[in-house]
C-alpha cells in the first residue's frame, strides 16, 4: 500500500523509536499520535504541535472506549506503546496488562475500524538467547523475560485477529534500537547512552555481566526506515519480518568503540551482577526484509555511535551529566 494521504494512528508515538516514525509519516499523511506520556516526553513531538495534518492525543492504550474513539476512522495503525524490558523485571504485571492487554485493546478497537493495515511492532526479544545464528523469523520463541513473553502474546493476538477476522496484520521484529531521542536517565537509560555519559563524565563504563553478550545494534533512522517501509508491503500481511542491522557487537565491544570516539580510552570499564534474564546473543538474518521490500540498514556502528554521542552531548543534558552517569543497578 501506499503510505502517502492516510489517515495513520500511531501509539507509543512520543516514544524513542515511535516519535521518529510519526517524523518520516508526517509528511504525506494526517496523523493522530497516541501516547500517554508515562515515558516518551511530549517534546519528543514538538515538532508536530502545530502541524494541521497532526493530532496529539494524551490517551492509555488499554482503555479500549479511548481507543475506539481515537482509531475510528483511521487506515493504518502502526502500534508501538509498551511498556519496556527494565520495568517488567519489578513489574510483570504492568508489562502484561500494557503489552499484551493494551495490544489486544488496540487491535479490538482497529478491527472495528476496519483498518487497511496493522503494524504490530514486536521486538526481537521474542526469540530470547539466539540457538542458531544469523537469526531468521523461523528461529525458535522462547523470550526469557516477562517483557519477550508480553510482546510474543501480542504477536500471537495480532496473528490471531488476522485469522480471525481478516484483520491485515503485519508483524515487525526490530533487535536493539540506538540514536537520539533515546532514554538517558535514570532507571530508563539504555546501554549505549548510559556508557558514554558515564565516560564524558570521566566514569568507568558498568557492565552488566561480564560484557561478552551480544546485539544486533540498529540505528533509529534505519529502525523507523525500516517499520514504515514493512507497513507498506502488501506481501508482508499475515506475516512477520526482522528488523536490524545484521551485525552483532558484544557489550564491552560497545564501550571499547565509545572510549575510542570519546577520547576516554585509558578509562577500565566496571563488571557487575548480570541483568535477570539478559540474552546472551542476538544476531539477526535481515534476508527477508531485503527481499520483500528491498530494506537494509545503511548505518554503520562508528557513524551511528558518534551521531548519538553528538546527540547526547548538544541536546539536553550537559547539566545532568552527573546524576545520569552514576549508572543505574536498578533496573
Ligand atoms: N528500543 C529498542 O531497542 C526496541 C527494540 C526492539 C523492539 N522495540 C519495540 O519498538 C516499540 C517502541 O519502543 P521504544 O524503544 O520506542 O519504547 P519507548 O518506551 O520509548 O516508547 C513507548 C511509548 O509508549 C508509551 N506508553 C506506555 N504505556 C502506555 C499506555 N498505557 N498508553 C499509551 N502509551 C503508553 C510511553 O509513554 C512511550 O512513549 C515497542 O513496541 C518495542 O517493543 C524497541
Amino acid at each position: 500500500m501506499n503510505l502517502t494521504g492516510r489517515k495513520i494512528v500511531i501509539t507509543g508515538a512520543s516514544g524513542f523509536i515511535g516519535s521518529h516514525v510519526a517524523d518520516r509519516l508526517a509528511v504525506d499523511n494526517e496523523l493522530v499520535l497516541i501516547d500517554d506520556f508515562s515515558i516518551g516526553p511530549r517534546e519528543n513531538l514538538a515538532q508536530h504541535e502545530d502541524a494541521p495534518n497532526v493530532r496529539i492525543e494524551e490517551a492509555d492504550i488499554t482503555d479500549h472506549g479511548q481507543m475506539r474513539e481515537l482509531i475510528g476512522g483511521a487506515e493504518v495503525v502502526i502500534h508501538m506503546a509498551i511498556s519496556c524490558l527494565r520495568t517488567s523485571l519489578n513489574s510483570p504485571l504492568l508489562s502484561h496488562d500494557i503489552n499484551a492487554g493494551g495490544t489486544l485493546s488496540v487491535l479490538m478497537a482497529a478491527h472495528e475500524a476496519g483498518v487497511e493495515r496493522f503494524s504490530y511492532v514486536s521486538s526481537s526479544e521474542i526469540y530470547g538467547t539466539a540457538q542458531t545464528v544469523p537469526m531468521s523469523e523461523t528461529h525458535p520463541l522462547a523470550p526469557t523475560t516477562v517483557y519477550g513473553a508480553s510482546k510474543l502474546a501480542g504477536e500471537l493476538y495480532a496473528f490471531a485477529y488476522w485469522r480471525t477476522y481478516g484483520l491485515p496484520v503485519s508483524v515487525i521484529r526490530p533487535f536493539n534500537t540506538y540514536g537520539p531521542r533515546e532514554p538517558y536517565a535514570g532507571a530508563r537509560a539504555e546501554v549505549i547512552p548510559r556508557f558514554a555519559l558515564q565516560l564524558d563524565a570521566g566514569r568507568s563504563p558498568v557492565v552488566y555481566g561480564d560484557g561478552s553478550q551480544t546485539r544486533d545494534f540498529t540505528y533509529v533512522s534505519d529502525t523507523a526506515d525500516g517499520i514504515v517501509a514493512a507497513t507498506a508491503c502488501d506481501e508482508l500481511v499475515g506475516d512477520v519480518v526482522n528488523i536490524a542491522h545484521g551485525r552483532e557487537a558484544s557489550i564491552n565491544r560497545i564501550a571499547e568503540l565509545l572510549g575510542t570516539l570519546m577520547n576516554r580510552q585509558e578509562i577500565a570499564i566496571t563488571y557487575t551482577d548480570p541483568r535477570p534474564g539478559d540474552v546472551d546473543r542476538h544476531f539477526a538474518d535481515t534476508e527477508k526484509a531485503k527481499r520483500l521490500f528491498g530494506f537494509e540498514a545503511l548505518t554503520g556502528l562508528d557513524t551511528g555511535l558518534a551521531k548519538t554521542v553528538d546527540w547526547l552531548r548538544e541536546a539536553h543534558i550537559a547539566d545532568r551529566i552527573d546524576e545520569d552517569a552514576a549508572g543505574s543497578p536498578n533496573w
